[in-house]
């Protein structure tokens, strides 16, 4: 095995990520760069699945990739790039789609969520056909890795499988690739209601802490997090899931162990180890903060580091593409 190449991809729906993206991917993406072959990518056209206004789409797409690299991606390092500049993961959802099975795609727990919030007769065509887009995003790169939270998995096991169809139907054509789930991290919860998954959908503003959050935002928000009655800092998922999570962020920042921060404060009650951890919340992100206002403030230097991504990333693509192309019957692209 040479170096193991890692794709991953974030929507840019909301106008920051949350503390959840980043613990359960994005911190990991940046980790992988080091040592994987890494693409990373914005996904634009997920975004418009649900009803969406194009300027704001616009912004969000470019906050969402200045947030990347003030975090640490590295376009040196990794390649970073909007999913629709490169039209390729349109072309192959569509042959991963007419290999999905209709019930197979309405088992999507992500798909059921999302529908039953609206009404199923209003969700969009796109919103069904989404994973066959992300198992293209996945598959386009011949991908090994993909570093992301729980909620995803699903998804890639779909995407595993559509490799494996593809490649038993028409020949070995794609890499089988393989979830990178870190457990600690994989879902970090609401601070209001610590048994549901931090969401930019649904999570109420309180319950969710914001990469671009002012520090006096995160401070408030960490000191309200629902707890329990007791006074003791341990980890307990069943009695403690308000304590349990914060625990598992603090760990998460620093690298410490859960069980030992936990040690270290004790029975002494909540107020020192939310004022600790909301501390540690506003070093980690006030540098990130900064740093994507900068990258925000050169619009030419931005789509420059984009474009080139796309181009390197087209790049993989079309090679793909035109195996894929050859092995379904369809004559090369010209
Ligand atoms: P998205 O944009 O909802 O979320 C981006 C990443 O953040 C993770 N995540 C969390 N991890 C831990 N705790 C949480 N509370 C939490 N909330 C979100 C997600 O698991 C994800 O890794 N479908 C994907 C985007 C996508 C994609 C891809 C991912 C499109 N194509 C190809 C990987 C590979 C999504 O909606 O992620």
């Amino acid at each position: 095995m040479g170096t193991p190449r890692v794709f991953s991809g974030i929507q840019p729906t909301a106008d920051s990520f949350h503390l959840g993206n980043y613990l359960g991917a994005v911190k990991q993406w940046v980790d992988l760069q080091e040592t994987g072959d890494a693409l990373y990518c914005v996904v634009d056209l997920h975004a418009i699945t649900m009803p969406y206004d194009p300027a704001t789409l616009r912004r969000r797409t470019r906050v969402a990739a200045a947030q990347l690299i003030a975090t640490g991606l590295d376009p040196e390092r990794c390649i970073l790039f909007v999913q629709s500049q490169v039209p390729e993961h349109a072309e192959l959802a569509w042959v991963l789609s007419c290999l999905t099975g209709f019930g197979e795609a309405s088992r999507m727990t992500q798909f059921k969520d999302k529908s039953a919030k609206g009404g199923a007769e209003t969700a969009s065509v796109g919103l069904f056909t989404y994973p066959m887009l992300m198992a293209a995003d996945i598959l386009l790169y011949r991908t090994d890795e993909v570093p992301v939270g729980e909620d995803q998995r699903q998804h890639l096991e779909l995407s595993r499988n559509l490799a494996q169809r593809f490649n038993h139907r028409f020949g070995e054509t794609f890499t089988v690739p393989a979830p990178y789930i870190l457990p600690a991290v994989a879902k970090i919860t609401d601070l209001q209601d610590p048994t549901s998954k931090m969401s930019k959908s649904s999570s109420a503003p309180q319950g969710i802490i914001d990469l671009l959050d002012e520090p006096a935002a995160i401070r408030k928000k960490i000191n309200r997090a629902v707890t329990d009655t007791e006074s003791v800092v341990r980890v307990d998922d069943e009695a403690k899931p308000g304590v349990t999570n914060l625990l598992r962020i603090y760990a998460a920042l620093c690298g410490e162990k859960a069980d030992d921060i936990a040690a270290r404060y004790g029975d002494g009650g909540y107020g020192g180890f939310k004022k600790d951890l909301g501390d540690l919340v506003v070093d980690t992100f006030s540098p990130i903060r900064e740093r994507t206002a900068r990258y925000l403030s050169d619009d030419a230097a931005l789509d420059a580091v984009l474009n080139e991504g796309a181009r390197r990333a087209r790049k993989i693509a079309t090679e793909t593409m035109a195996r894929v192309r050859e092995r379904s019957g369809f004559p090369p692209a010209v």
